[in-house]
């Protein structure tokens, strides 16, 4: 409804508010997938003016893209999205990040935005509150996890070679000491790509086998260090995307305490990627025995995480956190004369941390987020998670022709098909996944997990019911059936 008397700006106010909520209400009811692929989007903006010589009013043009981008709206914040590992929205957050781009506040500017920096500082210290990190912690911000790795692993970069004589901000890697990365075989991707970022090269990972859940196997860890007399990153990981595994986080600190004790305490460095399993930690008092996956995680030096997954804080909530701040500092810095605001610093500013200048004042949904749920709600959220995801695993385990591959330990459940007589696994699988993307009731992802073509459902949005975890179960075997049954 638009109030005809309302100026232009208030009826463009009015009707992107009342859009907004109706696109919400619709999400648990509309079917999961876009009606449209970006093929046909493509098709309909080339049919507008290459370029438009004159302009519209706001409202109309608003209204024009909403029609045009619609149909190829994914529900991705819908209680039947299992796709990838994308969390919903909480409507706290939302909001709150309606006004951060109504402030429109640069966040990279410190003083320049008070409340921006005061929220981003308190946010963090509350993240790493309930996430049990050591009290020091400090961090910043950044658009998600691949960020967040890179940002500590930029820090841990510094830290080692610095230690070894060599001032990498200044010199660059050219004539650099060696520096070594340990990840596991099942690291995330990202790790890989932070690493190439940095200009450390593939070559610098050593990968360290796991364990059929995709577990680093920390034997085998002790024993690689053990032959490491470089400087050493150690990457563990909370949470495979897969299996949703965690690294058994007290045996590799303790190689890693052993190792500085054998090396000196700036030899190695130890990196959680816990994009979206740190959050088990918060799973306490609600579920203890998933907190504990990820215990011993305070002992690492920086951990890599995110809002947007577990927390449903809306795109783009990084989180880089580093045990002490000055590593990351230095990897960050950035100068500049005139990006003083003439105020003198008052409070910590996590925007010289992050490797943008300008940048969206992320603090505030995530505030905002935590203030509404609470230690816990959180807890219970996440516990939440876990309990979705193995009432679905065990209505899967009851169907004939399904296999859940992984323990599911936490909010990930690894599904294998029977391949249909006479049809490759890997393109039984994908026609089943598109099948059941089309049929609307829910939308999982396929990936391969040890040489087997599988699809992979994520449990990680706040508005998922176990009543949605057994429709999409059921969704999954009445899509195969009816695949099985086509000509
Ligand atoms: C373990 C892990 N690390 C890193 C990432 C990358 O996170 P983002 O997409 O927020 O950059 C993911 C994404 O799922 C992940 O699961």
């Amino acid at each position: 409804m638009v109030d005809s008397e309302a100026s232009e700006d208030e009826r463009l106010w009015q009707w992107v508010a009342g859009y907004a909520q109706q696109y919400r209400s619709s999400l648990g009811v509309r079917p999961v997938a876009a009606g449209v692929d970006s093929r046909a989007i493509a098709q309909k903006l080339s049919e507008l003016d290459a370029l438009p010589q004159s302009g519209k009013p706001a409202l109309e043009c608003i209204q024009e893209l909403v029609a045009l981008a619609e149909p190829g709206i994914t529900s991705m914040s819908g209680p039947r999205f299992a796709g990838w590992v994308v969390g919903g929205t909480l409507p706290a957050a939302l909001a709150a990040d309606w006004l951060t781009s109504t402030w429109d506040q640069n966040a990279g500017v410190g003083e320049g935005a008070p409340a921006a920096t005061a929220f981003e500082n308190a946010a963090l210290a509350w993240v790493a509150a309930l996430l049990r990190l050591p009290e020091a912690v400090k961090g910043t911000l950044v658009t998600g996890a691949m960020s967040a790795n890179f940002c500590c692993l930029a820090a841990a970069r510094g830290h080692l070679l610095e230690a070894a004589g060599w001032d990498v901000q200044q010199h660059g890697l050219f004539g650099a000491p060696a520096l070594r990365v340990l990840v596991g075989n099942e690291r995330h991707e990202t790790i890989d790509k932070a690493v190439r970022l940095l200009g450390l090269g593939k070559r610098s990972l050593t990968c360290i086998e796991a364990d059929g859940q995709g577990r680093l196997r920390p034997s085998v860890l002790a024993r690689e260090l053990d032959r490491c007399a470089d400087p050493v990153v150690v990457c563990a990981q909370a949470g495979n995307v897969n299996s949703g595994s965690f690294d058994s986080l007290s045996e590799i600190a303790d190689c890693v305490t052993r190792h500085r004790e054998r090396h000196g305490p700036s030899s190695v460095w130890l990196h959680i990627d816990g994009a979206f399993g740190l959050w088990a930690r918060a799973a306490e008092p609600h579920a203890p025995a998933l907190a504990a996956l990820a215990d011993a995680a305070e002992r690492a030096d920086s951990w890599a995480t995110d809002a947007h997954k577990i927390l449903n804080v809306p795109y783009d909530s990084g989180i880089a956190l580093c045990r002490e701040p000055r590593s990351l500092r230095r990897a960050m810095e950035t100068g500049g004369a005139y990006l003083d605001s003439g105020q003198p610093r008052t409070t910590f500013q996590p925007g010289l941390l992050g490797p943008e200048l300008s940048r969206r004042a992320r603090g505030f949904a995530l505030w905002a987020a935590l203030r509404h749920l609470g230690a816990a709600g959180v807890s219970e959220l996440v516990a939440r998670y876990a309990e979705n995801a193995r009432c679905f695993a065990q209505a899967i385990g009851g169907q004939a022709g399904l296999r859940v591959l992984n323990d599911v330990c936490f909010n990930q459940v690894v599904v294998l098909l029977d391949a249909k007589a006479g049809t490759e696994p890997a393109a039984w699988t994908i026609q089943v996944v598109r099948a059941l993307q089309a049929e609307g009731t829910c939308y999982a992802t396929p990936s391969s997990w040890h040489g087997r073509p599988v699809i992979r459902f994520s449990f990680c949005n706040a508005t998922t019911t176990q009543e949605d975890a057994l429709r999409m179960a059921g969704a999954l075997g009445r899509v195969i059936a009816e695949e099985q049954a086509r000509e």
